[in-house]
């Protein structure tokens, strides 16, 4: 029997720190519960959309990633639901502990995110990030096949694109850096054999991935600095290869939170916040972390109390903060002291009738984070540094209505393409207070257009087109490496 030759008859293959899902056991009974991260809603945009312009659609996509589960826990269970395979990575808790919190956590995200004196530097980190790294590289070694495509992940991953390029070098293999790549006067304080393994790590890939211009930017730089090897139009030429240096602004399901502002449940959860909260609602949310310039924000609050006494009673910042990290010192301290911030601004200014700020250390569920983006005047999203943050394109996505403000960092990825947001800068707290008085007094008919503008853009570049855009730009220089080898 002759077999239909398949137009795309490749896998795609993500390795990433974390797996998309983990099993929890509830009453006997196992389930996957999918994370609800940006990464894993990118890669599920793939699905039955356009994976089939790319990838053998009858194939599901192979996920390589650490557990959140233990061995024993995931025994005996088929790891796969319609959509992904997946292929648990276990590191050994030693090893482990100076991977993700210390090369990963005390070094790499400190450097990266301008925070140069939190960074921490020991051999052991180094060495362990190695250890990870080989241990990921050995579960891929077992699933890949000819013809298969590699997407590698973040800065969690550094060195295994140059792996795989050495042992499976036929295979094509895609690498995004999802935090800001910093100045070359950050990353040139990694010690010289470290910056030279991490950029000889990322470059064995064909294509590498940023949310800005201005990260692309940094790194052609660094790579040129680190190994010596020149750069044309984002084309890197190691001598052997050519690599491909772009931005690609990583976006969300706009379609999907714009419907969503008619969900029954969304709109339950606006009609409450509306009714039971003041007349004027801030919200924020981000995972805790000291990039996310939440004490700041607190700060910038206050200031505006300090200065508006109109606005006691009127005004509500709802804070949402998600648990992260929490093993490292550093964050523990932080939760610490951005609870007694909150406590101080409730207390100095509260009164039995009124909390300026309510806050949860805790996820929200999807239809109310949404209910909460849309019941809000104010957005209030100030990181001192983020790669791109998805939370205002969220917002941005779910305002249907085209009213509401987006007060917005320029250290956020996010700034350069939501330049109709009130812009601060997040380290200066008078910045956030005038803010906060503009956006209150904004007419409805500049948030409606500033609002328009935005929207149009995140509905243009949404997750769909973010996907695509890495893929095309993949196919595309594997035509060009055909083409080369024919010359
Ligand atoms: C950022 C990084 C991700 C990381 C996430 C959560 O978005 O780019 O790679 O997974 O933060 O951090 P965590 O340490 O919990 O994985």
């Amino acid at each position: 029997m002759i077999q239909e030759q398949k137009e795309n008859p490749r896998r795609l293959i993500i390795v990433a720190y974390r797996l998309p899902f983990k099993i929890i056991n509830e009453n006997g009974q196992s389930e996957f519960q999918q994370n609800s991260g940006g990464l894993v809603s990118a890669v599920l945009s793939l699905v039955g959309n356009q994976k089939d312009a790319f990838f053998d659609e009858d194939q599901k996509i192979q996920w390589i990633g650490s557990s959140q589960n233990s061995r024993e826990e995931l025994d005996g269970h088929n790891l796969a639901n319609e959509t992904f395979e997946a292929h648990p990575v276990f590191i050994p808790d030693q090893i482990h502990e100076n991977y993700y919190e210390g090369f990963c956590n005390n070094l790499i995200w400190p450097l990266c995110h301008y925070f140069p004196s939190l960074a921490r530097f020991n051999d052991a980190y180094f060495y362990a990030y190695q250890t990870a790294n080989e241990l990921f590289f050995a579960k891929l070694a077992q699933v890949i096949m000819p013809g298969d495509v590699v997407w590698v992940q973040d800065y969690q991953l550094m060195l295994l694109p140059a792996m795989i390029r050495a042992k499976f070098p036929e295979n094509q293999v895609g690498f995004f850096f999802h935090i800001p790549f910093p100045s070359y006067e950050l990353f040139r304080l990694l010690p010289v054999k470290w910056r030279k393994a991490l950029m000889d790590g990322i470059l064995g890939a064909d294509v590498v991935g940023f949310h800005t211009n201005d990260y692309v930017e940094y790194f052609l730089k660094a790579a040129k600095l680190v190994t010596g090897y020149g750069n044309r139009l984002h084309y890197i030429n190691t001598g052997s290869r050519i690599v491909k240096v772009d931005s690609f602004p990583i976006s969300i399901d706009f379609q999907k939170f714009n419907a969503d502002y008619d969900n029954p449940a969304v709109v339950l959860t606006r009609v409450q916040a509306k009714l039971s909260l003041s007349e004027k609602i801030i919200f924020s949310v981000d995972r805790l972390d000291y990039s996310k310039g939440i004490r700041h924000r607190l700060l910038g609050f206050t200031r505006f109390l300090e200065q508006y006494p109109y606005w006691h009673g009127k005004v509500t910042l709802v804070m949402v903060v998600v648990p992260s990290r929490d093993t490292i010192e550093h964050y523990q301290n932080m939760k610490m002291e951005i609870d007694q911030t909150v406590g101080r601004i409730n207390s100095d200014y509260g009164n039995i009738g009124w909390q300026p700020v309510i806050y949860q250390y805790r996820s929200m569920p999807y239809t109310e984070l949404v209910g909460m983006y849309t019941a809000s005047d104010v957005a209030l999203i100030t990181p001192i540094r983020d790669g791109m943050n998805l939370v205002c394109k969220e917002f941005v996505a779910s305002r249907k209505d085209c009213q509401g403000v987006l007060i917005l960092s320029e250290m956020a990825g996010a700034a350069a393409e939501l330049g109709e947001a009130l812009i601060i800068n997040p380290l200066d707290v008078q910045d956030i207070s005038d803010a906060i008085l503009n956006g209150f007094q904004m007419p409805l008919e500049e948030q409606t257009k500033r609002m328009a503008a935005m929207r149009e853009r995140i509905k243009d570049y949404d997750v769909f087109a973010w996907t695509n855009d890495f893929f095309t730009q993949m196919n595309m220089l594997e035509l060009e490496h055909e083409r080369l080898r024919q010359v």
